[in-house]
């Protein structure tokens, strides 16, 4: 067990999410805390995407969190009500950021992960994550459905505690992000746009709004748009998906875990699913670190992407306010930014140890400096 230690309220230090909504989460003080700081992430105006579609539109940065997604919300979470309940090892499937986030908070716990992935097919950031944190881990050779198929069946038939968003936790402490994002804007946005694989953090959000309208911190249930790839859109389609193809990994999902809730959600916000190619995933993914500043995973640029194409179908009046979660870091799975539109790899320029080559690569004429 981490030591224990309280920090001072009054520090500037982000407490991690169970110490800062402790009133508003389902724990007690019998829950230990096992936290890495998670949650407190930036909500970043880009102008860029407002100057595109006229929108008021804001980023959630998710990949700032201490295993570099989203998923470490619902991980301090589910991992302090493992430990809670005497918990030795914990269990999840995942298409690699579950994995990296259940390693590094079970490992602070001083208990044992175990990850199911598929084989070959997650990035290799957090195959390394999972790996460095010193997880049990396993590649499965199927794909993420059948991975947490036997997730599912090992928790229910041996001493192991599953910690995937199946697991109620992992949503109860992912619905925080909505609770920032009303703190910081004063109110609910008009629309709120997630990537979807699972739908868990779809679900998630939506409970978070629900919650802040109930409690009068906000005016407003935002309307609900999620977006998965479409190789990989069982809620689209209406029907699970046999084998999910994208190059977005962590969303290649065919058989969402959270169906029925994110149906639910969709309904109570009048809420939107839609399917986006790969191309328009990678152009999306190109846009935000070229002209917004912010580098995140394939999945996570979904967000972009689905908001330009609701934008051009005029679903998106000007002046609306609009959040987009990017849920995990772009250093998880580089390789993408280094890939031209065509497909060949980028080759930065090499040039001489000389600064008048350099300034002519450049072109920069000469005379004074700047
Ligand atoms: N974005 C990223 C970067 C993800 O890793 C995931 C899910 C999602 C979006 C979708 O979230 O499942 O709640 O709809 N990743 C899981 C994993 C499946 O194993 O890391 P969801």
């Amino acid at each position: 067990m981490p030591a224990e230690y309280t920090p001072r309220p009054n520090s500037r230090q982000w407490r991690g999410v169970l110490r800062e909504y402790a009133d508003r989460l389902d724990i007690s003080d019998a829950t230990p805390v096992i936290t890495l700081g998670e949650g407190g992430t930036p909500l970043i105006p880009a102008a860029a995407l407002s100057a595109r579609t006229g929108a008021n539109v804001f980023v959630k940065f998710e990949g700032m969190n201490p295993t570099g997604s989203f998923k470490d919300r619902g991980m301090t979470m589910a991992i302090s009500k493992a430990v809670e309940h005497g918990a030795k090892a914990v269990i999840c499937a995942s298409t690699g950021n579950t994995s990296a986030s259940a390693a590094a908070y079970a490992t602070h716990a001083g208990i044992q992960a175990v990850v199911l992935v598929p084989e070959g097919k997650i990035a290799m950031g957090k195959l390394s994550q999972a790996i460095a944190h010193n997880a049990q881990l396993l590649q499965v050779q199927g794909n993420f459905d059948d991975c947490l198929e036997i997730a599912r069946d090992l928790a229910t038939n041996y001493p192991v505690h599953l910690v995937n968003s199946v697991n109620p936790d992992r949503i109860e402490g992912q619905k925080t992000a909505a609770f920032e994002v009303v703190e910081v804007l004063g109110d609910a946005p008009d629309f709120h746009i997630v990537p979807v694989g699972n739908a868990g953090n779809y679900t998630a959000y939506h409970r978070g709004y629900t919650e802040e309208l109930k409690r009068g911190e906000s005016t407003k249930q935002p309307r609900m748009f999620g977006f998965q790839a479409a190789g990989s859109a069982p809620l689209v389609l209406g029907h699970p998906v046999k084998n999910p193809d994208t190059i977005a990994s962590a969303i290649r999902i065919g058989n969402p875990a959270s169906w029925d809730l994110a149906l639910n959600a969709r309904a109570d916000s009048d809420g939107y699913f839609g399917a986006i190619d790969d191309t328009h995933i990678l152009e999306a993914h190109r846009i935000l670190s070229a002209e917004v500043g912010i580098f995140v995973e394939p999945a996570s640029a979904i967000s972009v992407a689905g908001l330009l194409e609701r934008s051009a179908a005029g679903v998106i009046p000007a002046g609306a306010t609009v959040v987009l979660t990017v849920t995990g870091h772009g250093l998880k799975d580089p390789q993408w930014a280094l890939r031209t539109a065509d497909g060949s790899d980028v080759q930065p320029t090499i040039v001489p140890v000389d600064v008048k080559a350099i300034a002519e690569v450049l072109g920069l004429a000469a005379g004074a400096g700047a």
